[in-house]
């Protein structure tokens, strides 16, 4: 594949429950049923293993729950959900008066958000988002701190979008010492498997453990429900999360998200 210039253009980096035969598109076409992340390895394919994840898509596609409500209701706006899916916790910012926006790269996840009504955007954290430093709040919910597979790239990234005083939502693994990062198929009940992804797990301690470097703070646990969620508060701009210029080695702050 070619570019404009006849310049090779670089193949998307594949994502969540995506390519082959779809698990996750058909999954939320249906509105129900089991996905599950299962370890990957080249060669030797796939294997049980502690990234073994199950996922249950009627909540994902239900209404938020009345702590996801309690949670967003002590939130700040505007808030943006990274990986907002089919955009419950959207459709419940918007019911609390809160103006939000999700990003996420599933495509039927992103036009199944815009039917409720919330305002959705088919992207990547990774790539430009708009309003970036001006967040007042940012969540990472429902395993999404894996988004990836690389935590302390996604606290980097996040410290980017957030503005001086927000915050960030992060719900960890419920087991705290969690912490591994790989590569993973996603598949639903009928066997249809997506292609191999990058994935990780971060219990609280992994993700304190990234937090400082990566510009966040601590600023509250809470565990409900046998869920865990983690409050992080931007450390003031001393630039160490920010990329620095491979040739030269010198920092630089880069808001621009590119
Ligand atoms: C574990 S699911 C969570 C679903 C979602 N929170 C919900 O309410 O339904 C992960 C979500 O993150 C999205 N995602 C994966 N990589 C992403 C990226 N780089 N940027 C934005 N969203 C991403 C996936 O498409 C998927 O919707």
């Amino acid at each position: 594949m070619t570019g404009p210039a006849g310049a090779p253009v670089p193949a998307p980096a594949p994502a969540f429950g995506q390519g082959m035969r779809e698990p996750y598109a058909r999954a939320l076409r249906v509105g129900g049923g089991t996905l599950t992340l299962r370890p990957y390895t080249p060669g030797a394919g796939v294997a049980p293993g502690p990234g073994e994840v199950r996922f249950e898509v009627l909540g994902w596609c239900s209404e938020a729950s009345v702590l996801e409500r309690n949670l967003l209701q002590g939130l700040r706006g505007p808030v943006l959900d990274i990986g907002c899916g089919p955009g419950r916790l959207l459709a419940a910012a918007r019911s609390l008066g809160l103006i939000a926006l999700g990003i996420d790269i599933s495509a039927e996840a992103v036009s199944q958000a815009c039917s409720r009504g919330t305002s959705a955007l088919l992207q990547s954290v990774f790539s430009p988002v708009p309003q970036s430093g001006n967040w007042r709040s940012a969540v990472l919910l429902d395993g999404n701190i894996g988004i990836g597979g690389n935590v302390a790239r996604l606290l980097r990234r996040c410290r980017q979008l957030i503005a001086p005083q927000g915050t960030l939502l992060v719900e960890t693994d419920p087991d705290e010492g969690m912490d591994i990062a790989y590569q993973a198929v996603l598949e639903d009940d009928d066997g249809n498997l997506s292609e191999p992804f990058a994935w990780a797990r971060a219990g609280r301690a992994a993700l304190v453990s990234r937090a400082e470097t990566a510009g966040w703070t601590l600023a509250a646990t809470e565990q409900v429900q046998g869920r865990v969620f983690c409050r992080l508060s931007p450390l003031p701009d001393r630039v160490p999360w920010a990329d620095r210029t491979p040739a030269t080695g010198r920092r630089r702050l880069d808001r621009s998200n590119a």
